[in-house]
């Protein structure tokens, strides 16, 4: 079986044939579905599959960097409410993103360091959004990490040193999506240097199709494509792909 780490199947990109999608993704074996939150805006929709879908569709509560505007600090509230109230997975998605707009970057480094708070208080997974970002990431992990602290650097994208720091931290695994399937990402080149026991496989669905979907609507059904690529460049069969990183999954989620 395969885990997809992050997928927003409750965004309205899904609303005309999510139990389609959901099918194709369980015929192929992929059996949860962690489901990181955007913001506010999104949350019902996140409960509402959760809800059609349970023990399968998997929510996590957090507000995402790109949704960090002058609102802020509500929704921060509202995380850490709905946080405290109980049944999420993780604390998601949060980070800082660079690449779309730099105007809330002090509020993005904010919301960042007090999810991290919250994830350590309640013993729960973090999920970072590092576009652009490893540097001031970096600077704040190194801050706040202690033993409390585990998760995913999502869409991991760096080069060899940045995922030997972050493995470094101990804790944390390095997600992998259709990037890796890319022509000249390079990141291939990367990973046959990283162990498999510190990946995980996810789409980050709707966005960043894997070969030979890229540029179309994702789904977590490719997320098979991501783990066939994965297999070729560590030179080890689909199975066992799907072995190594379903228990790093469930490492990461405590899950069983
Ligand atoms: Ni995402």
């Amino acid at each position: 079986m395969f885990i997809d780490t992050h997928t927003h199947l409750f965004l309205e990109h899904f609303s005309e044939d999510i139990d389609e999608v959901m099918s194709r993704a369980i015929d192929r074996d992929i059996q949860r579905f962690y489901l990181p939150n955007i913001d506010r805006s999104t949350f019902d929709e996140m409960m509402a599959l959760a809800g059609n879908y349970p023990g399968k569709a998997l929510p996590l509560i957090g507000l995402h960097p790109c949704s960090v505007k002058e609102d802020f600090e509500e929704e921060l509230s509202f995380v850490d409410k709905k946080a405290r109230g109980g049944g999420f997975f993780g604390i998601g998605e949060t980070g800082i993103d660079l690449y779309w707009d730099k105007t809330f970057f002090e509020q993005q480094r904010e919301s960042f360091a007090r999810q991290i708070e919250l994830a350590k208080e309640l013993a729960l997974p973090i999920i970072i959004h590092c576009r652009e970002s490893f540097d001031e990431i970096f600077e704040i992990v190194d801050r706040l990490n202690d033993e409390r602290l585990s998760g995913i650097f999502h869409c991991f994208t760096g080069d060899l040193s940045q995922a030997n720091r972050i493995i470094d931290y101990g804790r944390f695994k390095l997600g992998m999506g259709g990037v890796l399937t890319f022509k000249n990402s390079g990141l291939d080149k990367t990973i046959v240097d990283v162990p498999l026991q510190h990946l995980v496989l996810e789409t980050d669905s709707p966005y960043l199709a894997p070969v030979p979907y890229r540029g179309k609507r994702n789904e977590s059904s490719y997320l098979i494509e991501v783990a066939k690529k994965l297999g070729e460049i560590k030179g080890v069969s689909i199975e066992e792909v799907a072995e190594i990183t379903t228990d790093n999954a469930n490492e990461v989620f405590n899950f069983g």
